[in-house]
Formats: C-alpha cells, structure tokens, sequence
C-alpha cells in the first residue's frame, strides 16, 4: 500500500488538504496526517469540517509537537511527502532545515531522503523572501505547487478548482486519477489551424 504523510499549515486553503485526504482514502492509501496549530485555527474558519472529521479521513494522525513520530525518521518508509497549504513560515522552515516540529522535520527528512515533498504554497503576491525560499527548494528537487487555477478546463465550481489542483497533486506523487480534466480531453473540439486561419 502506498503511504502518504500530508501536512496541513496555516496558510488559507485548508480544504485543499482536506480534500487531498478524501480522494486519498477513496484511493485506499495510507495517510499520515499532521495538522499545525494555525491549520486547527484555519480549518475550523474556512471550512465546515470539525477537526475531529479531518481526523478520521486519515489513516493515523500525530500532534504537531511529537518530534518523536515515526515520520521524523529516515527508517520510516513512506512513498512522499505533501504540505497543503503550505505557509510562508513553513516554507521558510523547510529551507533553512529549521526542524522544529514535527512538519518540518518529516519535510526535512523527506529532503536527506531524497524523497518527493510537494508544498502546495500559498500566499499573494509573494515577497522576494517567498520566492528566494522556494528556488532554493526548488533547486533541491522539491516539488513548488502553488494551487493557481487552470480555465481550459472550464471550471463552473469551486468544487471543480478543488479537484483539478488535488488530482495534479495526485500527478506529482505518480498516483493515477481521474480527478484531473486533462488538455486533450478539453481540446479535442478546437481546430486550432482552423483557429489560426481566421
Ligand atoms: C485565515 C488565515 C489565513 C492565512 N493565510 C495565509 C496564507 O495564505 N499564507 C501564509 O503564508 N500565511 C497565512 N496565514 C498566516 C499563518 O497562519 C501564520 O503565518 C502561521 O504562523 C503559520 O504557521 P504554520 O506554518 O505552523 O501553520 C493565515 C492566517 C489566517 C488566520
């Protein structure tokens, strides 16, 4: 079975890890989660999810403070890493290996691994700090997902934008879905030569 760890932080779209645990239980992954004090507070003001619900879309969950959980370590196995939404403050963290909770040492360790770690960072618009930050990260090999919506799916909900940034989170951890409306599913009724000619 595939194991996932995801992280929630405090940055606004905590529905984005809220939903990547859903599609990920329908999945039948296994499912670490981690929630940060400022993602509870996050959860419980955009969202209609108590954090006991959140809870039980996972498979295991561990406090934020317990520096001691399996995934602080190298020996646990696990198939990749995503923090959604991923903060400014835990981007930063990140960065400079500063691994003082249990978020930013399995990040940390994701990174010594060498294994995948997706930040699905949100902030707007970013400072020359963020993006430093996330070059940095970037150049390591971690994965930079800010969740901006695409529009040659022809999003008409929320619900729709939710979905297509959950499945290319999906596409990132190599994990096959249909959550994503793909180009050549979108295009196949344009021409463009047509397009062009005109
Ligand atoms: C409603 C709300 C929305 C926020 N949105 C963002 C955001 O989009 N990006 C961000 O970096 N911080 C945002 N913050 C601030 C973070 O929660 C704050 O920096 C916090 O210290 C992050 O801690 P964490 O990374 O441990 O979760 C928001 C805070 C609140 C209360």
């Amino acid at each position: 079975m595939m194991r996932v760890v995801l992280a929630i932080t405090g940055a606004t779209g905590a529905i984005y890890g809220i939903k990547f645990l859903e599609e990920a239980k329908k999945a039948g992954l296994e499912t670490q989660l981690i929630l940060s004090n400022s993602a509870k507070r996050t959860i419980e003001l955009e969202t209609d999810y108590s954090l006991d619900a959140v809870g039980k879309l996972a498979s295991c969950q561990y406090p934020h403070n317990d520096i001691g959980a399996p995934p602080a370590s190298g020996s646990f196995p696990h198939q990749g890493m995503v923090v959604a939404p991923c903060s400014m403050k835990t981007l930063s963290a990140i960065a400079h290996g500063h691994a003082d909770n249990l978020i930013n040492r399995a990040a940390d360790v994701a990174i010594k691994e060498r294994r995948k770690l997706v930040l699905v960072v949100r902030e707007t618009p970013f400072s020359p700090i963020h993006l430093e930050n996330m070059l940095k990260l970037s150049n390591l090999g971690v994965i930079i997902m800010p969740p901006v919506p695409s529009f040659y799916n022809k999003p008409k909900t929320l619900e729709d934008v939710i979905r297509q940034t959950t499945g290319r989170i999906f596409d990132q951890l190599g994990i096959e879905n249909s959550l994503v409306k793909r180009w050549s599913e979108t295009n196949k009724h344009l021409n463009l030569t047509d397009e062009l000619a005109v």
